[in-house]
């Protein structure tokens, strides 16, 4: 194996690892911001809401996070829907909120779930104390289901955001220049096939192994606080 390439590509995988983690962290928000919206639709007594959110998780969750990227990089521009690009960007910056955009719908699928899973967790009694206190029920959801729910769900979001970085790597489809993209490049560039792609997962795992073990011990922190 051949990595004489390293001393002069190195900036690209630093670079596609930066953009990986500004695209990832975006993902993250979004994803979960949407993800909380849809779980308390689904849960919602009003059916057409209930309808929306089921039919939106399992329209997300069975059909492949690729044909959703395409779909939303080529379908919105179709529909008249374009974001502005930034001046000195080109077409970066709408080609990178295409990818935010279908990452993060990808993800709130999965965040729905696991939000709904929390806030079931949560005993009923809560809620029942909530409302008899005279707390309406979107009071009650806000100021004491949704914040025993985060705790509960932290792990499971931490995860998440795990998955999305490495989910992330699809984004390299449509251009955008995060760290398989830039992996791509170098084996153009040096005809190296395989060397570049070992960089890629070696610079993939260092982020998400880094990751999962500070969630580890953000999550023993929040046990002992307990
Ligand atoms: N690889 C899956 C797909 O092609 C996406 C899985 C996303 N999972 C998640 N927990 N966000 O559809």
């Amino acid at each position: 194996m051949d990595f004489s390439f390293l001393p002069k590509y190195y900036m690209y995988f630093v670079d596609g690892a930066r953009i990986t983690l500004i695209l990832s962290f975006f993902t993250v928000i979004l994803g979960v911001a949407l993800g909380i919206f849809i779980a308390l639709m689904r849960m919602s007594s009003i059916w057409p809401l209930k309808a929306f959110a089921t039919s939106y998780i399992e329209f997300i969750r069975g059909t492949p996070l690729l044909v959703q990227l395409f779909l939303i990089y080529y379908g919105l521009p179709q529909i008249g829907i374009r974001f502005p690009e930034l001046p000195g960007f080109g077409s970066a910056f709408p080609d990178f909120m295409g990818a935010v955009l279908a990452l993060s719908i990808n993800s709130s699928a999965y965040v729905a779930e696991v939000f709904r899973a929390g806030i079931q967790a949560i005993d009923k009694g809560q809620m029942e104390a909530a409302r008899s206190l005279g707390l309406s029920h979107a009071m009650a959801m806000r100021h004491i289901i949704l914040p025993q729910a985060l705790r509960n769900v932290l792990p499971a979001l931490g995860n998440e955001f795990i998955v999305v970085i490495k989910e992330s790597s699809i984004a390299s489809v449509i251009g955008i220049g995060e760290l398989m993209y830039k992996a791509d490049t170098v084996r153009g560039n040096t005809f190296q096939p395989f060397g570049p792609l070992i960089v890629a997962a070696i610079v993939y795992f260092i982020i998400t192994f880094t990751l999962s073990k500070l969630l580890g011990v953000a999550e023993r922190r929040m046990r002992t606080s307990d």
